[in-house]
């Protein structure tokens, strides 16, 4: 009767134990951390928000187009309100490259002599990478940075390209620039700064949290902190101002292992904006391609790949049963897949005999007359339609969206409200426009390759008579 006793009591005492463990694990937070006390309900709304862009000097466009902040200055001016910390997610760090042309290179050497001076101000610059043999890194943290290092390759099999700061969890660059001294010189770049926008800062900052938590885990979480939940998404929108104008904005992510509770992902950000197209969807990106492969996407190695609908077919639905008009502006540079041409004919021929259906494609180029193996490319990636913008990290090509980390970020404005020019995204249009208007632009014609890839690997499509080595440098004009 008496050990029966002991037996319980001895039970009773280890369930204690079990449940008190289990409630110190789950309050203690390994992840995430502290939001300076602001909160939801009292952090900015009222924010303004710049376009920034760079143009490669190689770029010219009609003397009446207009032009937005050059990225750089817009770079250095979040580093000059800078107060406390600066945190950074970027696809790469070669921005001190001196073996590359001397001149062209000194922006982005510049930007990294402040960065490296940010400790000197007290200022704290945070980095996640996934780079874990930079020696700009090491310079960076030999300077009093904090790096940390997410291996992608274990966790996805995928990279970051995910591309934005945060600076004193106020104000945010947001954009498809990465920390590359080409992207301040010779790559063509877009993306916004928003300043005094504690609200959107906070949303940014829990992504940025949840890559900086994962230094050097080899495994992802099942269940996220809820320091990493959305705070705003799809369905709950931030509304703020923008100078003065109204706007809803969220932010979204991916892959989908990277999206904690509430955070909408990439992929469904793109779909709800498609669906919301009332006239047009006008999209520029780099490469589009709706396949995917366990490697990398290669020409020699097809049977690996898989084809990838999403983008694809919600193009499709908009453009036959809702006579949406579509613009695809892509880049023709050295890395662009055969298939390509491909894909793009095959949208297109969708609107063959269809009164209101529309598709354009365009081939963005520039082809650089003294050096073309270092050619500059538009490494735009984003979306404009008629009420909203959504600007990304990665290009609509399958494997961007399954394996490696990218942030959307989508501002809805009605249009109409102000002055035509007034809002986000209008100017993005007019940018848009004006790229597509350019003289760096070709259309896509039937049963022509442009020759993109004058080092690539031979495409493996018979080639049909090839356009003339000019392409990039004729007129928007050209037959379709
Ligand atoms: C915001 O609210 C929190 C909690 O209510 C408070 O601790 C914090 O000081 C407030 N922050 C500002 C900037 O008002
Ligand atoms: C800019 O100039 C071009 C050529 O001179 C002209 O076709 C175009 O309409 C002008 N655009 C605007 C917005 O004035
Ligand atoms: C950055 O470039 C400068 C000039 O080429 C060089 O002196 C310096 O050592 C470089 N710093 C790093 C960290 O590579
Ligand atoms: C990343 O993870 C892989 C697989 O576990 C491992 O082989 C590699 O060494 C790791 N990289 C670093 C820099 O730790
Ligand atoms: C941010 O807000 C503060 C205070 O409201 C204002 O003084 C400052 O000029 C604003 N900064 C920017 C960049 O708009
Ligand atoms: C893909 O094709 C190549 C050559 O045709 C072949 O060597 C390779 O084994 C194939 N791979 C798979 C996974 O089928
Ligand atoms: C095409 O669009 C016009 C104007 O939006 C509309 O009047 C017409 O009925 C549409 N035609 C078809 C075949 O849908
Ligand atoms: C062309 O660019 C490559 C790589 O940037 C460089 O190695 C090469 O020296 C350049 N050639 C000329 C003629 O400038
Ligand atoms: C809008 O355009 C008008 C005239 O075209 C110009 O004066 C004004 O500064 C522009 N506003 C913005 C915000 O760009
Ligand atoms: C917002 O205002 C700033 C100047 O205060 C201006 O540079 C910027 O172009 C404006 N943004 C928009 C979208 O009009």
């Amino acid at each position: 009767m008496k050990s029966q006793q002991k037996c319980i009591m001895i039970f009773a005492l280890v369930c204690c134990f079990a449940i008190l463990v289990a409630l110190i694990f789950s309050a203690v937070d390994l992840w995430g951390e502290d939001e300076d006390g602001i909160t939801e309900d009292n952090c900015s709304k009222n924010c303004r928000i710049v376009l920034v862009e760079n143009i490669p000097e190689d770029v010219s466009y009609w003397d009446n187009s207009t032009a937005y902040l050059p990225l750089s200055m817009g770079l250095h001016s979040l580093l000059d309100l800078a107060f406390r910390s600066v945190e950074i997610v970027t696809p790469d760090w070669v921005l001190n490259s001196s073996d590359a042309e001397p001149g062209i290179s000194k922006q982005g050497q510049y930007l990294f002599q402040r960065l490296q001076g940010l400790r000197a101000r007290k200022i704290n610059l945070k980095v996640a990478s996934d780079h874990p043999d930079s020696s700009e890194l090491k310079s960076l943290t030999a300077h009093g940075a904090e790096v940390h290092y997410v291996n992608m390759t274990v966790l996805t099999r995928g990279y970051i390209h995910s591309s934005f700061w945060v600076v004193d969890r106020k104000h945010v660059y947001f954009g498809s620039a990465g920390m590359d001294w080409r992207s301040l010189s010779k790559m063509k770049e877009l993306g916004v700064i928003i300043y005094n926008c504690s609200c959107l800062a906070m949303d940014l900052h829990r992504i940025f949290a949840l890559y900086w938590g994962l230094q050097y885990k080899d495994f992802l979480p099942s269940i996220w902190s809820k320091r990493l939940t959305a705070v705003y998404n799809k369905e709950k929108t931030l509304s703020l101002l923008f100078n003065n104008t109204k706007a809803n904005v969220y932010l979204s992510s991916s892959p989908d292992a990277f999206c904690p509770r509430e955070r909408t992902r990439d992929i469904d950000a793109i779909f709800r904006m498609i669906q919301d197209a009332q006239r047009f969807i006008y999209i520029s990106v780099t490469d589009y391609l709706p396949l995917i492969s366990k490697g990398r996407l290669r020409s020699d190695n097809f049977n690996m790949s898989r084809y990838w609908s999403r983008i694809d077919g919600m193009l499709r639905e908009a453009l036959i049963l809702r006579g949406i008009k579509v613009r695809l502006l892509v880049s023709c540079w050295k890395h662009t897949h055969p298939f390509t041409f491909n894909f793009l004919w095959s949208l297109k021929s969708l609107c063959m005999d269809m009164p209101n259906c529309s598709l354009e494609v365009k081939f963005f180029s520039l082809k650089d007359q003294r050096n073309v193996t270092s050619q500059g490319v538009n490494r735009n990636k984003f979306m404009v339609t008629d009420s909203a913008v959504y600007i990304g990290n990665v290009d609509w090509v399958g494997n961007e969206f399954v394996y490696n980390a990218g942030a959307g970020l989508v501002i809805s404005q009605a249009e109409g409200l102000e002055e035509r020019n007034a809002t986000v995204v209008e100017q993005v249009k007019v940018a848009f426009e004006r790229d597509w208007h350019s003289r760096h632009t070709k259309s896509l014609q039937a049963n022509k390759v442009p020759d993109c890839s004058k080092h690539g690997a031979s495409p493996p499509l018979p080639p049909k008579a090839l356009t003339d080595s000019q392409d990039g440098k004729q007129s928007a004009n050209a037959p379709l």
